[in-house]
């Protein structure tokens, strides 16, 4: 059955667990230079109407590790970006490809292409979701031994396409998450309206950094502005200056906690260099784990390995 990654809802509990396990044997296996042929003879489509730097060259990596090739496909070089529709394209890009990789502006996009697509899609960021990236961010901290479905993370910042995602891991995994941003940057209404049709499931929204800390285990944060959002810069820096990740909120979290971003990173705005670089940051170990995630991603939506 044909089966798209749009949204980290699509994966149960259990098929994140798998992923996990095999992320970690694509990476012993990578460190110790073998090879795992599970993407042989496929082509994969990577449509980028954003920049990118983790995510395009980690998947490109990933599908030429597995024996794949990627074609990287930038939507101001297509007709897509001179009106030709998400449907055709989606048509006739899938005749020819075995999945498509997509970094767009709306979840429609994707969900429209995909509603047209002959193959498996893959959310490489959206505006509502980053499904990959929280991935990663789970299996960074399954590989430390952190018990997911205990800990508190508190995200910190602007309620976007990473707090989304990580709404949505709260609930498949029934960790408590806090959310803490400024008044109108609260997470998607639809997302927050989602938590509250499930049961036990511990999501605050709040508009206090310091609260959300309190006790976290892991501290998360991300860019103040997000692609996209560029012409509201003067006003997000001024709202957004209390919901910073410091020295000071850490010590309001547990003494050990984690620090994780998915970067890029704005150093001085949303965290300060010391804790970027500090010892609870676990932020490149995460930007690493984009690759073998990543691959297990693929095996599990295209090859179908998984
Ligand atoms: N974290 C992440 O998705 O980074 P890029 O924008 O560089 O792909
Ligand atoms: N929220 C950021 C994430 C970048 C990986 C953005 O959408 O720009």
């Amino acid at each position: 059955m044909l089966r798209h990654f749009l949204s980290i809802f699509d994966l149960k509990k259990e098929e994140i667990e798998a992923l996990f396990a095999r992320s970690f044997e694509l990476k012993q296996l990578k460190k110790r230079g073998g090879y795992s042929h599970t993407l042989k003879g496929k082509i994969i489509g990577m449509i980028f109407e954003k920049s990118s730097t983790r995510t395009r060259i980690s998947f490109e990596v990933g599908i030429k590790d597995l024996g794949g090739s990627a074609i990287y496909i930038s939507s101001r070089d297509t007709q897509l970006g001179r009106g030709e529709s998400i449907a055709d394209t989606a048509r006739v890009l899938s005749s020819y490809l075995d999945g498509v990789i997509i970094r767009t502006y709306g979840q429609e996009r994707i969900e429209e292409f995909a509603g047209h697509s002959s193959v498996p899609v893959i959310n490489a960021l959206t505006d509502l979701e980053h499904p990959c990236q929280i991935i990663s961010d789970l299996f960074t901290l399954w590989e430390k031994g952190v018990d997911i479905g205990k800990m508190k993370l508190a995200f910190v910042g602007d309620g976007n396409n990473i707090a989304n995602s990580l709404i949505g891991a709260s609930a498949i995994f029934g960790f408590h998450l806090a959310v803490a941003t400024p008044k109108g940057y609260e997470p998607d209404s639809g997302i927050i309206k989602e938590r509250d049709n499930l049961k036990n499931v511990k999501i605050e929204i709040t508009n206090n950094s310091r609260e959300a800390a309190k006790g976290a285990d892991v501290l998360y944060t991300d860019v103040w502005v997000s692609m996209g959002q560029e012409n509201e810069m003067g006003e997000r820096m001024k709202v957004f200056k209390l919901y910073q990740i410091n020295s000071g909120l850490l010590s309001i979290a547990k003494p050990d906690v984690l620090v994780m971003h998915c970067l890029p990173a704005h150093r001085g705005e949303e965290i300060t260099d010391n804790i970027v670089d500090g010892p609870n940051s676990i932020i490149f170990e995460q930007a690493e784990n984009r690759l073998h995630t990543g691959k297990a991603i693929l095996e599990r939506f295209i090859a179908g390995s998984i």
